[in-house]
């Protein structure tokens, strides 16, 4: 694997959970593998799981690890050809990226969208510049339209939790949208959908208030339903997550209705899981009662970060 950016970038998608599961019952069976290889871990913005998964994953393949972060740490960077940088910005990604390709064996970036300009987001124009110019394989650790690991990391534990309730036809997934206190880009949806679509091992829904509808490019093959509850009955799963609007790009449409899930929703379904990325804002996202019970995955989710990232990171070290 020469880069990780989405689903497609995965031979099989069964493949890698099994890697990953195999890292999960003995996590240094590769210890070796990374030997004298540096893994460049480049952050434009926070982030905590991610940021320790992918370090724990590398170490235990043996590899070091360098952490920075540019968006707080480092000189603000151009990436637009042909710039004229008489403004704000003091390096320029051509400049920047191939140094990082000289120190490193991998590099990993975490990027974020504007919410302002689509065209831009979903061009996915800042990970492809570091693609273009560093010249070594590159882990999206989060790109401004699709966070891969995190959805490997999702269908591992879906695919725990299925063998674990023993449900022999495909469970039924639901992804639901939640409120917010801020427009958030679409990225978690988008690659969810993604995944659970190339995946093809689930009934996969997905529910929102109108206005809110997804790019069909990572949607299409699902079932939409604007009505929340009739989305979940049956579910197996409940993947919650807010999203900001595609069409009208990062605004927060007004919508009707109580879209946080709690207790009371969950009982037309089949004993459903609950899921969640994390960070979550408790209560206003998804109810205490959820979160603390016994039907959320969400630290086993996070958790399985770990696994994800090492099978990636192998996949590459193999390649
Ligand atoms: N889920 C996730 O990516 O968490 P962080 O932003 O903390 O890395």
């Amino acid at each position: 694997m020469k880069q990780f950016l989405s689903a497609y970038d995965v031979k099989s998608i069964p493949a890698i959970i099994q890697s990953a599961l195999e890292y999960k019952a003995a996590p240094w069976k590769d210890e070796t593998l990374g030997k004298h290889k540096r893994l460049g871990c480049l952050f434009m913005n926070p982030s905590m799981r991610t940021r320790l998964s992918t370090q724990i994953a590398a170490q235990q393949l043996g590899m070091e690890t360098v952490v920075f972060n540019v968006g707080s740490e480092g000189w603000a960077m151009e990436f637009e050809d042909g710039a004229i940088m008489n403004g704000t910005t003091v390096e320029h990604i051509k400049d920047a990226a191939p140094i990082m390709g000289n120190y490193f064996d991998i590099l990993a970036v975490r990027t974020f969208p504007g919410l302002k300009d689509r065209d831009a987001d979903y061009n996915e124009h800042i990970i492809h510049q570091f693609i273009k110019y560093a010249g070594i394989p590159v882990i999206s650790l989060e790109s401004a339209t699709l966070h891969p690991l995190q959805s490997l990391a999702d269908l591992i534990t879906i695919h725990e939790s299925v063998l674990a309730k023993s449900i022999t036809n495909k469970p039924k997934v639901v992804l639901s949208w939640a409120p917010h206190v801020k427009p958030l880009p679409q990225c978690v949806a988008n690659s969810f959908a993604q995944w659970v679509n190339v995946w093809g091992e689930a009934e996969f829904t997905i529910t929102h208030p109108k206005g809110y509808e997804l790019d069909t490019q990572f949607t299409k093959g699902a079932t939409i339903i604007h009505d929340q509850e009739e989305a979940l009955n049956n579910a197996d799963f409940i993947y919650v997550k807010n999203w900001s609007a595609f069409e009208q790009y990062g605004t927060m449409p007004p919508y009707d209705g109580d879209w946080m899930l709690n207790n009371k929703k969950l009982e037309k379904t089949n004993q459903a899981k609950v899921m969640h990325c994390l960070p979550v804002r408790r209560n206003v996202e998804l109810s205490d009662e959820i979160l603390d019970g016994t039907y959320s995955l969400v630290n086993q989710q996070a958790a399985n970060r770990v696994w994800a990232a090492q099978a990636v990171i192998a996949s590459m070290l193999k390649t």
